[in-house]
């Protein structure tokens, strides 16, 4: 697997991936994503690209600029967008994908990196804790907040 920056040559494989009915509003939709990608200068939209076939997408930004980040917290990080194709879940890719975008944020040596999701996703929370991230609390808009921590 690579991680890939979304670009003109695999834009519509991204807009392409789809989830399953029952996923539906577990997060947006990946034309949205990118919609907000193009007038937030700090979002970071990836693909996770598997035998030059694109099969999930990640998206996270720093904890600033952006009309979530009220109050700026640089060195802080939220993955607010994950999801792999319906056709390629369970295959290990989306813990694959995860480690890499972790791996790609911790080369940019953050103090955290926050995750956030919905009480009904019980498939993220179990898979996100096994990762290693801890919960803390709520974000303002509802969902449940974790988050990895590093020492300084
Ligand atoms: C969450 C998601 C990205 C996981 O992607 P994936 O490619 O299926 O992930 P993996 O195959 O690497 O599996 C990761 C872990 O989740 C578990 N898992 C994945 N799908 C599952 C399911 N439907 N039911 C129960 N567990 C599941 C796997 O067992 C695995 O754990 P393990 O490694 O200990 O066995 C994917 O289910 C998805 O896109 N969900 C819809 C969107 C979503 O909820 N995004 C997160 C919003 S916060």
């Amino acid at each position: 697997m690579k991680i890939v920056e979304v670009n003109r040559d695999n834009l519509q494989q991204v807009i392409a991936l789809q989830l399953d009915d029952s996923q539906k509003g577990l997060v947006s939709d990946n034309v949205h994503s990118m919609a907000q990608s193009a007038v937030n200068t700090s979002y970071q939209p990836r693909a996770a690209v598997v035998d030059g076939k694109v099969v999930g997408f990640v998206m996270y930004s720093e904890w600033v600029d952006a009309e979530w980040a009220v109050i700026p917290r640089p060195r802080e990080y939220y993955i607010f967008r994950v999801m792999t194709d319906k056709e390629h879940q369970g295959k290990g890719y989306g813990r694959k994908m995860m480690s890499m975008v972790i791996e790609e944020i911790r080369s940019k040596n953050p103090k955290s990196i926050h995750i956030g999701y919905c009480d009904e996703n019980k498939v993220a929370r179990s898979f996100y804790q096994s990762l290693g991230f801890v919960e803390y609390g709520r974000f303002d808009w509802g969902d449940i907040a974790a988050k990895i921590e590093y020492c300084e």
